[in-house]
């Protein structure tokens, strides 16, 4: 993965052919939903991210054997000895806490570490805890960790007040192997429920539904190993596309799934790129001059929250005041700080943000404060007039697989250091 630092030296169209790698939030569920196979499952080419690193390393603590051949990765959890994960563990990434659903599904018991607040918002699990509740689990809570015990997983009916991504991957696993029937409503539909409940199935799993706002899982008694192929990352894919549109590119990305992708591909489209779709590729052709456009973040078919950095800086470069509003997580503008130190013009009033353009962005040194407003800052360095230093790249690591080497194949000037 290289240096601590991406190095990038602005100014140069983007042209050529970008290989899309598997989604990392569709491979981290289905990591761990492994977890709930009494015999191995085969990941086939799982993208090559820290956090499937990470998520490996809490699989192993819990006593699963996780391995690569190639680049397939095994997951063996035939034998599971613990059931927590530490504060340590959650502290490094909160997807950890999907393992309470498997947890409680072959073992009747998880501990884990409450999440506290991150970079991006607050994110409590009430969710995750009320719905795993209605399942006959009982909970306790002290000096910052639940755990979580039940004589036996059975089927519910839970509605969610938020349809949270992770609320409903934790509580499709535990319901895989539950007693009865679980009916999930107002449930998150993003691609990455989908593919996992796909994988589950492929284990012998009996759920319908997944991609709608009413998910049917029918508890099996048991589930066994299977290979799965993830679906692509539909967010790398997105970046990509902004860092073509921002340096008047010329770009295919190739292993893409075009309606994954529909608010960035409309929003683009609006902003004057031309963007044609292939059956697993699409090519982007961005304009002289980019017009504003505003954007709203909302649960999947909306425009995604992960998306909204990289736009953001995209919106820099455009003609005319563009707002945006980030309603899915209510910290989600730091980015915002570090794109002004390139030069933008950019007001934030609670969760909305106004950007004036075209501003002329000029290098500077800039540190990622997550994952995707490190992606945002890669992405107006590629416009920037000089040279552009962006720190703290362990948090592009986490979700970019071989970002620096990408864009060089399609001409950036970009090193690690
Ligand atoms: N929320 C609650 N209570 C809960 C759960 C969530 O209030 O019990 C709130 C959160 O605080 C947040 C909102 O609901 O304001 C959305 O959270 P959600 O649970 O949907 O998100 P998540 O499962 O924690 C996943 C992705 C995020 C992505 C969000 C939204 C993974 C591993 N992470 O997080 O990805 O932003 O869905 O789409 O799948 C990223 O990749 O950069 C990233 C942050």
């Amino acid at each position: 993965m290289g240096g601590d630092k991406i190095i990038i030296e602005g100014g140069v169209p983007l042209k050529g052919t970008i290989n899309v790698s598997g989604a990392k939030n569709a491979v981290l569920p289905v990591i761990v939903a492994s977890l709930l196979s009494s015999t191995p499952c085969r990941i086939i080419d799982a993208p090559q991210l820290a956090d499937v690193e990470v998520i490996c390393q809490v699989l192993e603590s819990l006593g699963a054997k996780t391995y690569w051949v190639g680049k397939d990765l095994y997951v063996d959890a035939s034998e599971i000895s613990h059931c927590e994960a530490s504060d340590e563990i959650v502290q490094k990434m909160r997807a950890s806490i999907l393992v309470m659903g498997p947890l409680l599904a072959r073992m009747g018991k998880v501990r884990v570490s409450q999440p506290g607040g991150c970079a991006i918002g607050t994110r409590p699990i009430d969710l995750h805890l009320k719905g795993f509740e209605a399942m006959g689990v009982q909970m306790s809570k002290e000096q910052g960790y639940v755990t979580a015990q039940t004589n036996g997983l059975r089927g519910a009916r839970i509605y969610l007040d938020f349809p949270s991504v992770g609320a409903t991957e934790n509580l499709m696993m535990a319901a895989a192997l539950a007693k009865g029937t679980t009916v999930i409503e107002n449930a998150a539909e993003e691609p990455e429920i989908v593919d996992l409940a796909n994988f589950i199935n492929s284990m012998g799993g009996r759920i319908r539904g997944a991609g709608t706002k009413i998910i049917k899982i029918e508890g099996v008694s048991e589930l066994t190993g299977c290979e799965h192929q993830v679906i692509p990352d539909r967010i790398e894919a997105g970046s990509y596309l902004m860092a073509a549109a921002i340096t008047g590119g010329d770009l295919t990305l190739e292993n893409v799934i075009g309606d994954h992708l529909k608010p960035v591909i409309a929003k683009l489209v609006e902003v004057g790129c031309q963007i044609t779709e292939g059956d697993s590729t699409l090519h982007i052709l961005a304009p002289q001059t980019l017009s504003a456009a505003d954007i709203k973040t909302l649960p999947y078919p909306g425009f995604p929250t992960d998306m909204q950095a990289q736009y953001m800086a995209l919106m820099t470069r455009a003609q005319g005041a563009s707002v945006i509003a980030e309603t899915v997580f209510e910290n989600r503008f730091m980015h915002a700080e570090e794109l002004r130190r390139m030069g933008a013009d950019i007001r934030i009033n609670g969760r909305s943000a106004v950007v004036e353009g075209p501003c002329r962005l000029q290098g500077a040194m800039v540190k990622a404060t997550d994952l995707r407003a490190g992606a945002a800052l890669v992405i107006a360095a590629l416009a920037a007039e000089g040279h552009t230093e962006i720190s703290n790249t362990y948090y592009i690591d986490r979700g970019y697989d071989n970002l620096a080497a990408k864009l060089q194949g399609v001409g950036a000037r970009i090193t690690r250091r």
